[in-house]
């Protein structure tokens, strides 16, 4: 493996500065970065310090996405979600500038609260405080209360 070339992330064209401690989230598909900041609730609106790199140069795909978020560390379960829209990211947890934790996404057995069903008709998009439920397939979700399946348009569920 040539360790000289880190996905166009050398010294001299990282496109996203390294971040003292927090969560980075890398190798995300190109273009899905700011449903990934989406599916995780973070808008900016409360202050958090947020750097977006978007279809960026990468040696596994032709082009990725990188999320950075300085100063809060993501736990297993916010970052699973994410394997809905971003099968193949990598988490890093950063420590003063090191990588301290680097894993997968894990494909979660059930989203609960974040997507919202399609159907009109359905109790979970209705007045009635039901908070969504969706099974997760190995091509898509199923809503849990009408059985909805929603394989490619994953990300147009995700409730902002
Ligand atoms: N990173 C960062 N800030 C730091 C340390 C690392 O933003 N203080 C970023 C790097 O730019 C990289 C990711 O975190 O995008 C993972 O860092 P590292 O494991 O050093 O890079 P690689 O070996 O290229 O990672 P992988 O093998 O997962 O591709
Ligand atoms: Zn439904």
């Amino acid at each position: 493996e040539n360790h000289d070339h880190h996905d166009g992330q050398d010294d001299h064209e990282l496109r996203v500065s390294k971040i003292r401690s927090g969560t980075v989230i890398d190798h995300v598909r190109g273009g899905q970065a700011l449903n990934v900041l989406a599916i995780l609730g973070i808008d900016g609106t409360d202050g958090e310090e947020i750097s977006i790199g978007m279809n960026v140069p990468s040696d596994r795909f032709a082009r990725k996405d990188i999320v950075k978020v300085e100063g809060r560390e993501l736990s297993q379960d916010e970052v699973d979600v994410l394997s809905l829209i971003a099968p193949d990211a990598t988490i890093n947890i950063i420590r003063e500038y090191e990588v301290v934790e680097k894993h997968r996404v894990e494909r979660p057995d059930v989203v609960e609260g974040v997507l919202s069903c399609p159907n009109s008709a359905c109790i979970s998009t209705g007045d009635e405080p039901v908070a969504s439920r969706f099974e997760v397939l190995d091509d898509g979700v199923r809503c849990a209360y009408c059985e909805t399946i929603v394989r490619d348009e994953i990300p147009s569920l995700i409730d902002t």
